[in-house]
């Protein structure tokens, strides 16, 4: 069994029966239960997680969403972990439930934030994932630092982690649903968490942080005595059990799920509540820079940007997400300030590895990273799954002129320029040529600089949290959104 993705419906139209064939990733079995609760009784007061301050109209509209939320019999994934959740208490009844997700939610919210889980005991998940920052960081470092000394780093940018209940696990050969696109076309690789599509559930992706040497470096002994030791510990066992401590493995299995329950509070992580939202409900004017720069994100001549970083509803009426979380090699430029890239024979190679390790041999997959959201890209302060760049405007512009103007990005070694230096040379072949990176050197770039300027302030619009304008708004969004690429 599983739901199809949730909240996809947060602004708009709530679209009443949807048949999506794949599986969602976060919003797995608990979104199942949220929503089958929430539609029994959507009077409650929602979970308690409001880390965010974004809770007002979106989050009700999202909640709508989720109480719209239906099951479908098709393949894949797994409600497992819930029904195990539901089950262990055999016979509890919807309010039993309901109650059980609003523990693991309160709970997964106090964990998040707290630092004593670390070996250090200096670092929190929200120390990379600030609430402020879209749960990105709160700092310009390319990369965080972690470890034991808290002088480690590894060698990505941290994510921002809203939106990503509609990532499909990874699968190779990916086809939407009908519902959302055209079903017979291969897509490639898509979906799973993490820049490299690694793993497909929050709680194992969160395993990840808390055990890496260079993260949180701690261990499910450590991570015990942390939570047993928390002011947190007694709702701690009221939700899991008097006797949850006695064993590590299921207080750890336990933490993880109420980080993975947390991330799927609606109203904190994906609110669709952005001026964008408000312009495609017909509650808000975009500005004449703003509008331009939609048109260019979609024109498939100029940004052909939205063909990756999706604009537009899906057929259905679900709100578009901003990517069709395609594994895709764009030759970022290696960021020569990374530690790891002192070692002139390292390359991250994404879902070919190092972090990686399951398509190791998979020529392929080399230099292929999963396609991010751009919702609230505008309170991210660095870029690219290395966190190479630090502004919007070198972003965009490295887009425009990656081919046309390389020395712009790339170095140069006795005169010549380096294009794609963190790729070895044999796996060119895996890097996208489509628009905006069709173009040779000496020919004009997709993008001028007032166009750059433009696609920019687009991006702005993308940000959580736009309060409606009262009164009436004198246009029709969906007749004033420009031709969209689809791809
Ligand atoms: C030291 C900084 C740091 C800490 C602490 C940290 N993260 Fe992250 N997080 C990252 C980085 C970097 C990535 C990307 C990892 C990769 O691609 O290999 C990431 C990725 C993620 C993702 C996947 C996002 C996506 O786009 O697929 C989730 C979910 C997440 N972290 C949750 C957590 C949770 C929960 C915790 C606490 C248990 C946590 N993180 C602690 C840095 C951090
Ligand atoms: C062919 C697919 C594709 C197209 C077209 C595309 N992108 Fe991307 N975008 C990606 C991928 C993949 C990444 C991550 C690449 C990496 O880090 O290696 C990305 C990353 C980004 C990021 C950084 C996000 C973050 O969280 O670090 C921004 C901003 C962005 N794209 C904006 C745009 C804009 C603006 C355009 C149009 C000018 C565009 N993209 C066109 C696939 C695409």
């Amino acid at each position: 069994m599983l739901v199809e993705r949730a909240a996809q419906s947060g602004v708009g139209p709530a679209q009443s029966s949807m048949n999506i064939k794949r599986g969602a990733v976060l919003a797995l079995a608990v979104t199942v239960l949220t929503g089958a609760l929430a539609a029994c009784d959507a009077s409650k007061p929602e979970v308690s997680a409001n880390a965010d301050a974004d809770a007002d109209a979106g989050a009700s509209a999202a909640r709508a969403a989720n109480a719209g939320a239906e099951r479908s019999d098709a393949r894949g994934a797994a409600s497992a972990v819930a029904i195990k959740l539901v089950a262990q208490d055999a016979g509890q009844s919807r309010a039993q439930v309901y109650e059980s997700v609003r523990q693991m939610t309160a709970l997964g919210k106090q964990l998040f934030f707290d630092p004593s889980l670390s070996g250090s005991g200096r670092l929190a998940c929200a120390s990379c994932h600030s609430p402020d920052h879209a749960f990105s960081p709160s700092n310009a470092l390319s990369v965080q630092l972690g470890g034991a000394d808290m002088h480690r780093t590894g060698m990505r940018a941290a994510p921002t982690l809203k939106y990503l209940q509609s990532v499909p696990a990874f699968a190779e050969h990916y086809h939407e649903s009908d519902d959302e696109g055209d079903e017979s076309v291969d897509a490639g690789p898509t979906g799973g968490l993490t820049w490299d599509g690694r793993v497909d559930r929050g709680s194992d992706q969160a395993r990840i942080p808390l055990l890496s040497s260079f993260e949180m470096g701690s261990t499910p002994a450590r991570v015990t005595a942390a939570v047993k030791a928390a002011p947190y510990a007694d709702a701690f066992r009221a939700a899991f059990g008097e006797h949850i401590f006695d064993s590590e493995d299921a207080t750890f299995k336990a933490v993880l799920q109420s980080l993975e329950t947390f991330e799927q509070t609606p109203e904190v992580f994906y609110p669709y509540t952005s001026k964008y939202d408000a312009f495609l409900a017909g509650k808000a004017q975009l500005t004449q820079a703003e509008l331009h720069g939609l048109q260019l994100f979609n024109d498939e001549q100029k940004g052909n940007c939205a063909s990756c970083h999706i604009s537009q509803r899906t057929k259905d009426g679900a709100p578009p997400q901003f990517s069709d979380f395609g594994l895709i090699a764009i030759g970022v430029p290696r960021n020569r300030a990374l530690t790891v890239n002192r070692d002139p024979r390292f390359y991250d190679l994404g879902a070919c590895g190092p972090e990686r390790t399951d398509l190791g041999k998979r020529d392929e997959f080399c230099g292929i990273f999963r396609t991010p959201t751009l919702r609230n890209i505008a309170l991210k302060k660095s870029f690219f799954h290395n966190g190479i760049y630090h502004s919007l405007d070198q972003v965009v512009r490295f887009y425009a002129e990656r081919d046309t103007n390389p020395e712009k990005f790339y170095p140069a070694v006795k005169g010549k320029v380096q294009k794609f230096d963190d790729l070895p040379q044999r796996y060119w072949a895996n890097l996208n040529t489509e628009a905006p990176f069709d173009r040779k050197p000496g020919e004009k770039p997709a993008l001028d600089e007032a166009e750059i300027k433009d696609v920019v302030a687009f991006l702005q619009t993308l940000t959580d949290g736009y309060k409606v304008p009262a009164g009436p708004v004198n246009m029709s969004a969906e007749a004033a959104i420009p031709a969209v690429a689809v791809r």
